[in-house]
């Protein structure tokens, strides 16, 4: 600030900026990412740090005034270690901000020890619904979705194409079964009937016994929810037992989202509901898209979506606080103020601080997620058991 400013304006002029000033002497801010660097879903985890990355990079690797740091923890997607896991964040490297996780077991570990000790949380993918729910605090927010939604579209959307009877496969956790609970939920509500609702243990991959009962029940379509490295493996399995043109097969966007590659020409017309798609074409989304394979040399997804927009969301919540983590109310008070310009489209928060967003239904044609029309528009998670204090 310079000294001589005598004018009444200036003078006030100088106290706002230092008001408004981020703390540009304070030590840099320390992002813990707890996400998966191997197993199933390794390249969630990396895609997600990609993006969250991308952003900060954009914004010369500051926000709010304070350099961004990082610490990084391998969940391996393993909720038994996410208390462990998230204690060496907190305790032994002070992070300031807690990113993660993309297993919904390990962010309610996460959630449970964000809200204990008051550190800033903000989760890139894991749909848990409980996150923005009973557990939902004024320092936890979520970019991606709650399990509840695309569950809840994918249900919708099935029931518009006019089909009536369907079987719902996935892992048995608490993704899988939230993700058919909010399918079945507006599957029913639209005339449908779930006749049947199978499940296998979290991460397998041995579907065969499934696909043959699905073959032997008839049903008029499958719904699915895996991803990462299972998604590919369902997906080509599904093909291979000669089910795919019996039975379209739809699911949440996750079974073809960073997948498509692995999958190729099986997973050509499979079905998914997403806030997400590869060929939306909006100038926001090119230029994302265009960004991200320059640094990466590699096509984006919804995980890289998540996380980028969990660094904007971040980058608006310092910019009201100064920089200070600390300051939840006025943070909350200026994400949910917010509407975030993200490469999915704009997308405001909820009071339960979960992103109130368009779901699309996309087709896999041509090796692309392309958008076949808006299965949800402004699809708001209920929210269920939140009391923000
Ligand atoms: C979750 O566990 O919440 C989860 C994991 C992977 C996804 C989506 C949800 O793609």
């Amino acid at each position: 600030m310079k000294r001589l400013m005598t004018s009444p304006c200036a003078v006030i002029a100088a106290a706002l900026t230092m008001a408004a000033a981020p703390a540009q002497s304070a030590d840099p801010i320390k992002v813990g990412m707890m996400l998966p660097s191997t197993g199933t879903y390794a390249r969630l985890g990396n895609n997600i740090k990609n993006g969250f990355k991308l952003y900060v990079q954009e914004q010369g690797g500051k926000l709010g005034g304070r350099e961004i740091e990082y610490v990084e923890v391998d969940s391996e997607a393993n909720p038994a270690k996410a208390i462990d896991n998230v204690n060496k964040l907190i305790k032994q490297h002070e992070v300031d901000v807690l990113l993660g996780s993309v297993h919904s077991g390990v962010a309610l570990a996460m959630a449970k020890r964000a809200k204990e000790s008051g550190t800033l949380m903000i989760v890139p993918n894991a749909g848990a619904d409980k996150v923005t729910g009973p557990m939902c605090a004024p320092n936890i927010f979520r970019t991606s979705f709650s399990n509840w939604q695309p569950g809840y579209a994918t249900g919708q959307a099935m029931a518009e194409d006019g089909h009536k009877r369907a079987i719902t496969i996935t892992w048995k956790y608490g993704a899988g079964e939230e993700m058919v609970k909010g399918f079945k939920a507006s599957f029913e509500k639209a005339g449908g009937k779930v006749i049947d609702q199978l499940y296998v243990p979290f991460p397998n991959v041995e579907f065969q016994a499934l696909l043959t009962q699905i073959a032997a029940a008839k049903p008029d379509a499958v719904f699915a929810f895996f991803a990462g490295g299972g998604a590919v493996k369902f997906v080509k399995d599904y093909a291979a037992a000669g089910l795919k043109d019996a039975f379209p097969l739809y699911g949440t966007g996750f079974l073809t989202d960073g997948t498509l590659e692995a999958q190729g020409a099986d997973a050509e017309g499979v079905k998914t509901a997403l806030h997400y798609a590869d060929a939306l074409g909006t100038p926001r989304d090119n230029a994302f898209r265009e960004a991200y394979a320059k640094a990466y040399g590699d096509q984006p997804d919804v995980y890289a979506v998540q996380a980028y927009d969990a660094a904007q969301l971040l980058g608006i919540g310092l910019a009201a606080t100064g920089g200070d983590v600390h300051k939840s109310a006025e943070f909350s008070a200026a994400v949910r103020a917010a509407t975030i310009d993200s490469p999915r489209g704009q997308f405001t928060i909820s009071k339960s601080h979960n992103p109130i967003q368009n779901f699309y239904l996309r087709e896999v044609k041509g090796g692309v997620n392309q958008v076949v029309r808006i299965a949800s528009e402004a699809l708001e998670d209920p929210g269920r058991g939140c009391r923000m204090k």
